[in-house]
């Protein structure tokens, strides 16, 4: 078969899995003036660009459940390179993720549309920063290209 060159290419890319929390499918509705006008296919569309030009392929999943989430983790650790996640509202409750990711053993990138630090106290601390190799965050739907070119370099100098 001739696949055109894109899909070739992305198929034998190491993976990147790109997991989005709860409540972000509603990302475009809701509050924009926080999260941005951007609806969740389009941040998809961008994370697909960024990754095939670092001849990456990533594997973009949104769930509202904590244990589909780390379900996801549990699987990403025999079969991804490195995980980027925005946990949403998970961030500052989930001790089951932050464990599935300490058990990934990948590099973590933590992420979020808004400034966390910005924002009320209980937005502050975030579990999953506890196994993060960094974090970006007020970047708005920009910060999933920034972690996509910060997973390309961690994943490049781990070789
Ligand atoms: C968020 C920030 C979280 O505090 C919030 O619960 C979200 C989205 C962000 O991307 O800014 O759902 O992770």
């Amino acid at each position: 078969v001739n696949y055109p060159k894109e899909v070739s290419a992305v198929s034998e890319s190491p993976e990147i899995l790109i997991l989005n929390g709860p409540n972000l499918n509603m990302l475009g509705v809701r509050e924009p003036n926080i999260y941005g006008c951007e609806t969740l296919a389009d941040i998809e569309e961008l994370c697909r660009k960024r990754a095939i030009a670092h001849g990456l392929k990533g594997n973009f999943k949104q769930s509202n459940s904590e244990g589909e989430i780390v379900a996801d983790i549990q699987s990403a650790r025999d079969t991804a390179a490195g995980i980027i996640i925005n946990g949403a509202g998970y961030t500052h409750t989930s001790i089951a993720i932050l464990d599935a990711l300490k058990i990934s053993e990948l590099p973590i990138i933590e992420l979020h549309l808004s400034n966390i630090h910005a924002r009320e106290a209980f937005r502050h601390h975030s579990y999953i920063a506890k196994a993060a190799t960094g974090i970006i965050c007020g970047f708005g739907a920009h910060g999933y290209v920034l972690a996509i070119d910060a997973m390309a370099r961690l994943i490049e100098c781990a070789d």
